[in-house]
């Protein structure tokens, strides 16, 4: 499949943003790259041009039943002035996972990395120069036939779009405030929990906003059958540290698997760290937060990258963890993973990529 790319006119370009003060995903490069599906074609007409507005029917089949799955994965400067990648084959074929689960066909991975790098060297100069700033990249899939019958779609399109941003949370000195959901649930086993689409954060979004109305920055999610076992936050896997043991929850098929969790579980088993996929149970773990067994939360993503957690707020009840400090496993993670992203360290586990 040839790649098309028509790039636009120095004259049509846009004015960079400041980058030291971007808000999540508000501007976009000035590029976007396009490939369509059809029963008869297959996937085709790869195309890199102009970032521009689609023109959709008001009847198309993601407006109406969210047959859409998306990715998030981003773009460093390095300190040696190169620009990485950080395992983006791991998103694509995630992509494909989700794609699988959400009745949409699946892409070749290398296409899709190989039009990703083009699209990159075409809009090099909106990947942030300093270390904290990245360039978000979000591949997405989306339903586009125009009949309103309940049935997959039998047309798609792929399309990957790029955003310089910052950090994602503002984040104090003592961490995110984290309220514990107690009456809606973002996803059960046999659902698309697992599968990055687009509907399982409209799902979310109520208990976020409401967590948001009473002063916390976001909600942590339960197990939706027992509302027993903790599950992931709204945008962030989450992990604990018992002194030097690292828990995060067993991949269950609820919850999202997450590059940086698997990152940061591969990390440090590379340092010989005993880390373990479990079931948490959220009142044991709250005990031991209160004894001070449990001694740091920490929530993992693309956006979010390492966000310290400061307390979980349950059924009423403040549980601050470790003094609302940001503890020294989050830090020793957080360096580690982007010395390697930032290029200030050496990759040894073969993830990253450069542009
Ligand atoms: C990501 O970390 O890439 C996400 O998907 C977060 C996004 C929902 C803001």
């Amino acid at each position: 499949m040839k790649l098309t790319i028509n790039s636009c006119l120095p004259s049509e370009c846009s004015p960079l943003p400041d980058f030291n003060n971007l808000e999540f995903g508000k501007h976009y490069t000035d590029h976007m790259f396009t490939m369509a599906y059809s029963p008869q074609k297959g996937w085709h007409s790869p195309t890199i041009a102009p970032y521009e507005n689609f023109s959709l029917s008001p009847a198309t089949l993601v407006l109406h039943y969210a047959q859409e799955i998306f990715e998030g994965l981003k773009a460093y400067t390095r300190v040696d002035g190169t620009v990485g990648l950080f395992r983006p084959r791991d998103n694509f074929i995630r992509m494909n996972n989700s794609a699988r689960r959400m009745n949409m066909p699946e892409f070749d991975v290398e296409v899709a990395y190989e039009a990703l790098q083009q699209l990159l060297k075409l809009d090099k100069r909106w990947v942030p120069p300093q270390e904290g700033a990245s360039l978000y990249i979000r591949p997405t899939m989306i339903a586009t036939d125009a009949v309103i019958g309940l049935k997959p779609s039998t047309s798609y399109l792929f399309y990957i779009i790029m955003s310089p941003v910052g950090p994602y949370f503002k984040i104090g000195e003592k961490g995110l405030n984290i309220f514990v959901e107690e009456t809606y649930v973002r996803a059960v086993r046999g659902g698309i929990g697992e599968a990055k689409a687009g509907a399982n954060y409209a799902a979310s979004l109520l208990a976020a906003t409401e967590a948001k109305k009473k002063g916390f920055a976001d909600a942590l999610w339960l197990d939706g059958v027992e509302r027993r076992y903790v599950e992931e936050v709204g945008t962030m896997n989450i992990f604990f540290a018992y002194g030097e043991k690292v828990v995060t929850p067993k991949l269950n098929g609820s919850l999202l698997p997450g590059i940086t969790r698997r990152s940061i579980i591969e990390l440090l088993k590379s340092w010989g760290e005993t880390v373990a996929e479990e079931s948490i149970d959220i009142q044991t773990l709250l005990t031991d937060i209160d004894a001070g067994k449990c001694t740091e939360c920490f929530g993992s993503g693309t956006a979010a990258v390492i966000s310290p957690v400061g307390s979980l707020h349950y059924k009423g009840i403040d549980h601050p963890i470790s003094g609302e400090t940001i503890g020294p496993v989050s830090q020793k993670i957080y360096k580690a993973l982007t010395d390697i992203q930032y290029g200030k360290a050496p990759d040894a586990l073969g993830w990253t990529s450069t542009i």
